[in-house]
């Protein structure tokens, strides 16, 4: 669907990279048609290094370049670069942003048109192909362009649609997510080595039953609740490691980080 299309990365980061990796390897484009801009010669030179795409440093000839612009700047840079490519951009671009906390309208007002526009929240397991975007678009999108940047963001993981104001929600949730699990696959790995396992061991063990655990929900449809029914035995181990963690709160302080975490991006978008 994105073939033929030229897709300019304005920013040549992390994400950016990740995104690079993910379209080349999924084949929905060829290097021809891929182009990252960057302030640092050092991040193009990886980029062009590892992927052979087209580089550059001024935004706005890639803009006039492309058919698809992808924003990967940092939010505090992000209105300089919006007035410096304003010029070129027109409603045969679909434009998309990544950066976390500015919503549509701010960049609508800062480009001063409307033109096709989705903003895309991914996660950073993205950087490995398993992360996982919320995607909301402007008001008008068509079908086909949502439908463009869907395929964009499934080369990297996931995709869900969501309507804009739930932006601040998937941040407290799919954005900050990956720092709960770590947080919880590194205190597995502690219980391990508190009950006597060699700690690389327990590292092995704790990663791949948060894994497998994750892929067991995701793969067989089945509510978690009755997953982890199935695995609990009357007067068994895994009760016992659940009252446990009853008693610990581990629930409710979940449900709290999330909705923590919603409120300091609210915060931070004001
Ligand atoms: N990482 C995440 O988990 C995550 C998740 C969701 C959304 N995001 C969003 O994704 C965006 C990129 O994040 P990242 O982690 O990839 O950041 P990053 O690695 O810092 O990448 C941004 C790149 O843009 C370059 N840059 C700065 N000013 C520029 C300009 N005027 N023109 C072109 N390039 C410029 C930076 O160069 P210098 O370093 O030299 O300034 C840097 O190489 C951010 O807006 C972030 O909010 C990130």
């Amino acid at each position: 669907m994105i073939q033929n299309h030229k897709i300019a990365f304005l920013g040549a980061g992390n994400m950016a990279e990740a995104l690079v990796a993910g379209i080349l390897q999924a084949r929905l484009s060829e290097p021809d048609f891929v182009l990252a801009t960057d302030i640092s010669p050092t991040r193009l030179k990886v980029v062009k290094d590892r992927y052979q795409i087209q580089v550059g440093s001024h935004n706005l000839d890639a803009v006039l370049w492309a058919d698809i612009i992808i924003i990967c700047v940092k939010p505090q840079v992000i209105n300089e670069v919006l007035s410096n490519i304003q010029t070129g951009l027109t409603d045969k671009h679909l434009l998309i942003s990544i950066a976390a906390g500015v919503p549509i309208k701010g960049i609508q007002a800062q480009i001063g048109q409307t033109i096709p526009l989705v903003r895309a929240m991914p996660n950073t397991p993205a950087v490995i192909q398993e992360g996982v975007t919320a995607l909301a678009g402007c008001s008008g999108l068509s079908l086909e362009n949502l439908k463009v940047a869907q395929s964009i963001f499934e080369s990297i993981g996931k995709v869900v649609v969501v309507d804009e104001s739930l932006m601040d929600a998937v941040t407290g949730l799919s954005g900050s997510g990956p720092a709960y699990v770590y947080l919880v696959i590194e205190a597995l790995i502690d219980g391990g080595v508190r009950v006597g396992l060699p700690r690389n061991v327990a590292h092995t063990l704790a990663v791949q039953t948060v894994l497998g655990a994750a892929k067991m929900v995701g793969e067989t449809g089945e509510h978690p609740a009755v997953l982890k029914d199935r695995v609990t035995s009357p007067g068994g181990t895994t009760i016992a490691g659940l009252q446990q963690l009853e008693e610990g709160g581990l629930r409710a302080t979940l449900i709290e980080a999330v909705e923590a975490a919603t409120h300091r991006s609210s915060e931070l978008g004001k």
